[in-house]
């Protein structure tokens, strides 16, 4: 495997609605990598790790920052909520671990401020029935403003009395579009400015680092955020985040060129998702109810329990599509042992017609019928499984069903939370 992961880029990306359990790979691979990196989404995401006993939790800095040799960096197409980013250099801190020389931040990285995080409350708050269920952690503002070129750059807290202009116009139009919400905009400065002497350092060109460093052969895992079916263009719009959390937009989120090999797909052995919108498989049953409980499924970012529901192919098909996805990692396949039988959606009906691929309006994708077939579960605990053969027989035939309707091969399979609980087909 070392050879094989040697001067490469590859990136890591979810092909359900996030949450699939990128975590484990990702750190499991940032072993034979030199760069970590980041290329979208924000603190939306969420990736929790065990370091020396104690549960951390990363939202923007990636987890590679753990591993001491290592360099990390957030990419152009991230939006960093800068109080976040402290609180994270707070805690590599504690564990004796100093940013300096190790991550670096793109100069062209969009800054979240806090009213982009209250105008997220006030907008799904005015959708009402039709909210999409966000992270309120500001994401959608702070791309609108992105996408509208008023956004404001990380690089420009170089010359902070500029930045200080732009973010009281910033919040004055805000404040035409949204009415006069509660918020202090001069503590907000008055915080950016004591921490910036703590961030300039870190801020760089990151698109001209990391082609010049894997020019002279470095190795980059690209981390993806949140999750393919969550994609602003291939997800279920307007049930989506505002960013492309697909390869697309760690293409242009890093600025590397389209060489990407692996491009390891992650998958949970069923489906969930957090927040509102179309889940064809949901189960709001017993069996949904057991796999929320068995798998913890509580999001890491809100605590919100998580909906829980079959596996779909379809949805798998499309996003392994989308990406182009090399190899798959099939996460937690153990939270499946126990149940009499499983079932998986292999295609959809709307209107009693098959459909030949995904609806593209989310009122549509709320009526489906899924189909399914149904393949006998399994009772063994499967976490001591090592190798494919140490399945029992069901286990095997449910990984190589999902290997023969995404039409991509298996690579990794998750077996239990701890990380020698992985199954690497080589
Ligand atoms: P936003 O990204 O906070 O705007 O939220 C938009 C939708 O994406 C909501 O349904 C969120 O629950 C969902 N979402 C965003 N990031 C993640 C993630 O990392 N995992 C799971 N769901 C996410």
């Amino acid at each position: 495997m070392d050879k094989l992961y040697t001067k490469k880029i590859a990136a890591i990306i979810g092909m359900q609605w996030g949450d699939e359990g990128k975590g484990k790979l990702v750190d499991i691979l940032t072993e034979k990598y030199d760069i970590v990196a980041r290329a979208t989404g924000g603190a939306n995401a969420g990736h929790t790790i065990y370091h020396e006993g104690k549960k951390i939790i990363f939202h923007l800095i990636p987890s590679g920052m753990m591993h001491k040799d290592k360099i990390c960096v957030i990419g152009n197409g991230v939006v960093v909520h800068i109080p976040t980013l402290i609180e994270e250099l707070n805690t590599l801190k504690e564990f004796g671990i100093k940013a300096a020389d190790r991550l670096y931040i793109s100069d062209r990285a969009h800054i979240v401020f806090d009213y982009h995080k209250i105008i997220d409350g006030l907008q799904e708050e005015r959708k009402g029935e039709a909210s999409v269920g966000t992270t309120k952690r500001g994401i959608g503002p702070a791309y609108t403003d992105k996408i509208s070129r008023i956004g404001i750059r990380i690089g420009e807290l170089n010359n902070f009395e500029s930045f200080s202009k732009r973010f009281m116009e910033n919040v004055r139009l805000a404040r035409i579009m949204y009415g006069n919400f509660e918020y202090d905009e001069n503590r907000e400065l008055d915080y950016l400015k004591s921490i910036t002497p703590e961030i300039l350092p870190l801020i760089i060109n990151t698109q001209q680092y990391l082609n010049d460093a894997h020019k002279k052969g470095k190795s980059i895992l690209l981390e993806g955020a949140n999750g393919t079916m969550l994609d602003i263009d291939h997800g279920t719009y307007p049930f989506a985040t505002s960013s492309n959390a697909s390869i697309g937009g760690i293409i242009s989120g890093s600025g590397l060129a389209p060489q990407i090999n692996p491009i390891i797909g992650i998958l949970k052995a069923y489906t969930t998702r957090v927040g509102s919108g179309p889940f064809p498989t949901e189960l709001n049953d017993e069996i949904g109810k057991y796999l929320r409980e068995k798998g913890g499924e509580y999001g890491s970012t809100t605590g919100r329990p998580r909906r829980c529901g079959w596996f779909d192919a379809v949805i798998a098909k499309w996003t392994a599509m989308i990406n182009g996805i090399t190899e798959i990692n099939l996460t937690k396949l153990d939270v499946l042992s126990g149940l009499e039988k499983i079932r998986i959606a292999v295609s959809y009906e709307l209107d009693g017609k098959k459909l030949d691929s995904l609806p593209y309006a989310a009122n549509d994708f709320a009526r489906i019928t899924p189909v399914y077939i149904e393949m006998d579960g399994w009772k063994e605990d499967i976490s001591g499984a090592h190798k494919f053969q140490d399945l029992p027989k069901a286990a095997q035939k449910y990984v190589e069903k999902i290997e023969e309707l995404t039409e991509t091969p298996i690579k990794y399979i998750g077996t239990g939370t701890k990380p020698e609980d992985l199954i690497i087909i080589s």
